[in-house]
């Protein structure tokens, strides 16, 4: 590529603005805005943004897992090919729970054999030490299978022990993940000790710098009077919420929602927090 280049040349390469599915609610948390009578309206991408790479964060056994499997799933049962990149289950639990998954959301799992490409870095230790090693091997897989989406989960497994090379390893994966044109999904572990809610996982702020947008996911104990009455939860139980921190590509809604995670471990996003502490359905 030159140096420096004139923006209308960007124009073949530029990619298009649309939604590649999750099946949650958060196909319609990100937008565009599109004329209308001369009004400017809302409407909703479908997806999250393709070709983006979404950083999904949250502290341990907040759901940040299912959520990736999910949109795995989801894609693969649309036809859609997936690269698994699993650093902290090993392969064979993956398994299981995409099973367990199809058959909760009416999948078909035969297309999921198929569709889904597993890497599994949780039992090779080289790959997760090594990210050329484990880059030149996501290469083979993206061209011998037609890949379009990419699941790393988690990104901070890559750079454990090592956190001062947390901007470099993101990059990296980002950067091939762009040149690959594929869409993205990095998980990323957040510390118990970070702000519950903020885009920060381990390694500082490494994540959310560099990737195109951020998803946190988070839960409340109903630890007190005060918030058993607020949510209308009993106390003891957990309150889970998930929200768009922020995305460089296209519009996004800002609130919390909140979330179930259902028996078969399906992400379930219910309603906006402000609507369930007035009572909406619960
Ligand atoms: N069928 C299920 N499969 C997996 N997890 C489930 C299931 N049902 C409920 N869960 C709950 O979902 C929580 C979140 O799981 P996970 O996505 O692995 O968290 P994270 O990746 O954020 O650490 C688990 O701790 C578990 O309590
Ligand atoms: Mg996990």
């Amino acid at each position: 590529m030159a140096d420096f280049v004139e923006l209308g040349k960007l124009k073949s390469t530029a990619p298009k603005l649309f939604g590649v599915p999750t099946k949650t609610k958060i196909d319609e948390m990100f937008f565009t805005i599109e004329e209308k009578n001369g009004k400017f309206v809302k409407k909703p991408l479908g997806g999250i943004p393709y070709q983006s790479v979404i950083n999904v964060t949250g502290i341990p056994d907040t759901g940040k897992s299912l959520l990736a499997e999910q949109f795995a799933a989801v894609q693969a049962d649309m036809g859609y090919k997936v690269l698994f990149v699993s650093v902290e289950s090993p392969a064979p639990f993956l398994y299981t729970s995409l099973k367990q998954k199809s058959k909760a959301l009416s999948l078909d799992f035969e297309k999921l054999e198929e569709n889904i490409v597993v890497i599994d870095a949780a039992m090779n230790s080289e790959f997760r030490e090594d990210p050329n090693t484990l880059l030149k091997t996501m290469e083979k897989a993206i061209e011998a299978k037609h890949i379009t989406n990419v699941v790393i989960d988690s990104i901070t497994g890559l750079y454990e022990h090592k956190e001062m090379l947390a901007r470099q390893i993101v990059r990296i994966f980002f950067n091939f993940l762009k040149e690959h044109r594929q869409t993205g999904i990095f998980v990323s572990q957040k510390r118990s000790s970070q702000d519950l809610m903020s885009s920060e996982a381990a390694g500082g702020l490494a994540v959310a710098h560099i990737v195109d947008g951020t998803i946190v996911m988070g839960k409340e104990t109903v630890d007190s009077k005060w918030k058993a009455s607020l949510y209308n939860m009993p106390i003891g139980s957990v309150l889970r919420t998930i929200r768009i921190d922020g995305c460089r590509i296209t519009g996004h809604d800002d609130r919390t929602w909140v979330f179930e995670i259902t028996e078969a471990g399906i992400v379930n996003i219910k309603q906006p927090l402000e609507e369930f502490v007035k009572g909406g359905d619960k």
